[in-house]
């Protein structure tokens, strides 16, 4: 038995929700296509575990370990993702709560934003932006390759910003940086507050 099954959740809003900053096209492509995509490989990837377990197949445990990671990961970050936007809002800002906990740690919102677009345009190759926060509340600003390299594993993520090119070069080509700038205008500051308390202490 393994609970670790994956789903493919429904958007939380309409595919054109996010528009003008993220077009309808993109993301029915990223949640039908590329979203789905890992949800599959993912499940393939755990039954194929469960048959080496069982001695029902012989397999590569390395590349199948491997698989498992990335695809489970990349699923769970989408599912995030998903949950962290909203519709644009000019002046976007988290309340008073949530703005404290980045004063603490970072200094300024402005030093976060800046640190966090950093981390989101220099992401080498394929990959994310992540605020992840630890059981003592502590936040950090860092970054995923692919969907599941360079984590810290004493923290969970609290926000995160897919820079893969399927996440915006339909609508912004090679230009991220307009990308990053535009999608703080859709982050669901509500749910990230929700997902700060969840872990570790209440902000
Ligand atoms: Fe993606």
């Amino acid at each position: 038995m393994n609970n670790k099954k994956l789903a493919l959740p429904l958007l939380p809003y309409s595919y054109n929700a996010l528009e003008p900053v993220i077009s309808q096209k993109i993301m029915e492509l990223h949640h039908d296509k590329h979203h789905a995509a890992y949800v599959n490989a993912g499940n393939i990837a755990l039954e194929k575990l469960e048959k080496i377990r069982l001695g029902e197949m012989e397999g590569n445990l390395r590349e199948v370990m491997r698989d498992f990671s990335f695809n489970y990961n990349g699923a769970l970050l989408h599912s995030l993702f998903w949950q962290m936007m909203r519709p644009a809002q000019e002046n976007n800002a988290p309340d008073e709560k949530v703005r404290q906990a980045i004063d603490e740690n970072f200094g300024s919102f402005d030093n976060f934003k800046k640190e966090f677009s950093g981390a989101a345009t220099s992401v080498e190759g394929s990959g994310w932006a992540v605020l992840w926060k630890d059981k003592e509340g502590r936040l950090m600003a860092g970054q995923l390759e692919k969907h599941n390299l360079l984590g810290l594993n004493d923290m969970v993520p609290i926000l995160v910003l897919d820079v893969w090119e399927h996440a915006y070069y339909l609508d912004y080509l090679n230009d991220k940086a307009s990308y990053v700038e535009k999608w703080w205008q859709v982050v669901n500051w509500d749910y990230v507050r929700h997902i700060m308390g969840e872990v570790g202490q209440m902000v």
